[in-house]
C-alpha cells in the first residue's frame, strides 16, 4: 500500500512517530538513537524510519515545514498507517522574555494566525491542546534527564518573516512562550482524526532579542530534546 505522500507498507510505523521538520534529523535520530533502524518512506525525501529504542518500536519520519506541510502527513500516518501519539520534536523561536536559547519548551496548547482550526468548527475558535498524558510523561522524562523545561502556550505561524515585532510583544504580554509554524495544525489533526499529540522544541532563536543559536550547539541541544522524547515513550 501507500498513500499520495507516504510509500511504507501497512505495518511499517510504530504506534508512535516523533516528527521533527527536517528529514535528515530524522535520519540522524534515527541512524543516532535508534537499534535496528530501517527506512520505511522516502517521498520527497521526506524521510521516515522504524527501529527500536530501549527495545520499544518507535519512528521517526519528517513533516516538513508549515501547517500544510505536517497537516498532510499527520493525517495520512493516523488515517492510513494507524498511527496513535505523534510528537512533534522541533525548534522554535523564543517570545517572552525569560526564555533563553537552547531552553526546552513543550507546548501545552498552541494559538496560531492560521484558520485551519477554526475551519474544523464553524468559523469558532479551537482550542488546539496537547494530550495530556503525552504531555506529562514528556515533562517527567526530561525531569529525569535533569533537563528543566518550560510548559505553555506557543504560537504556530504561517509567517516565518513577519513584518513587525509587534505581535510578538503582545503575545508576550499573554504569556505566549515561543513561535513555531507547525505545532497547532498537529494538534488539530490529531483532534479531527482521534490521535493523540504533544510537541516539544527546543529555542533556536529569540524574535523579540535576536539572538541565534550557532549550528553545532543547536545540534547538541537538538540531541537533548529528542532523549527527552524517546525517554517519555
Ligand atoms: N522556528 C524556529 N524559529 C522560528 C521563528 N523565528 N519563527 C517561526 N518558527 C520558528
Amino acid at each position: 500500500m501507500s498513500t499520495p505522500h507516504i510509500n511504507a507498507q501497512l505495518n511499517d510505523f510504530a504506534e508512535t512517530v516523533l516528527m521533527p521538520g527536517d528529514p535528515l534529523r530524522a535520519k540522524h535520530i534515527a541512524e543516532t538513537f535508534l537499534d535496528d533502524a530501517r527506512e520505511v518512506t522516502s517521498v520527497r525525501n521526506i524521510l521516515g524510519y522504524t527501529g527500536t529504542y530501549n527495545g520499544k518500536p518507535v519512528s521517526i519520519m519528517a513533516s516538513g515545514m508549515g501547517i500544510p506541510s505536517m497537516s498532510i502527513y499527520a493525517r495520512e500516518l493516523i488515517v492510513s498507517y494507524g498511527v496513535k501519539n505523534l510528537i512533534r520534536i522541533g525548534t522554535c523561536g523564543g517570545i517572552g522574555s525569560d526564555i533563553k536559547i537552547r531552553d526546552v519548551i513543550f507546548a501545552q496548547g498552541a494559538s496560531t494566525d492560521s484558520n485551519v482550526n477554526r475551519a474544523r468548527v464553524q468559523g469558532y475558535d479551537f482550542a488546539a491542546i496537547a494530550d495530556f498524558d503525552l504531555l506529562v510523561n514528556g515533562v517527567e522524562a526530561a525531569k529525569r534527564l535533569g533537563i528543566s523545561a518550560k510548559v505553555g502556550n506557543v504560537f504556530t505561524t504561517d509567517t516565518f518573516y513577519q513584518a513587525s515585532t509587534d505581535l510578538y510583544q503582545q503575545l508576550d504580554k499573554l504569556g505566549v512562550l515561543a513561535v513555531d509554524m507547525e505545532t497547532a495544525g498537529l494538534y488539530g489533526v490529531a483532534a479531527e482524526y482521534g490521535a493523540n499529540a504533544m510537541a516539544l522544541f527546543t529555542v533556536s532563536d529569540h524574535v523579540i532579542t535576536g539572538e541565534a543559536t550557532p549550528s553545532e550547539e543547536r545540534q547538541n541541544s537538538f540531541n537533548e530534546m529528542v532523549k527527552i522524547a524517546l525517554e517519555s515513550i
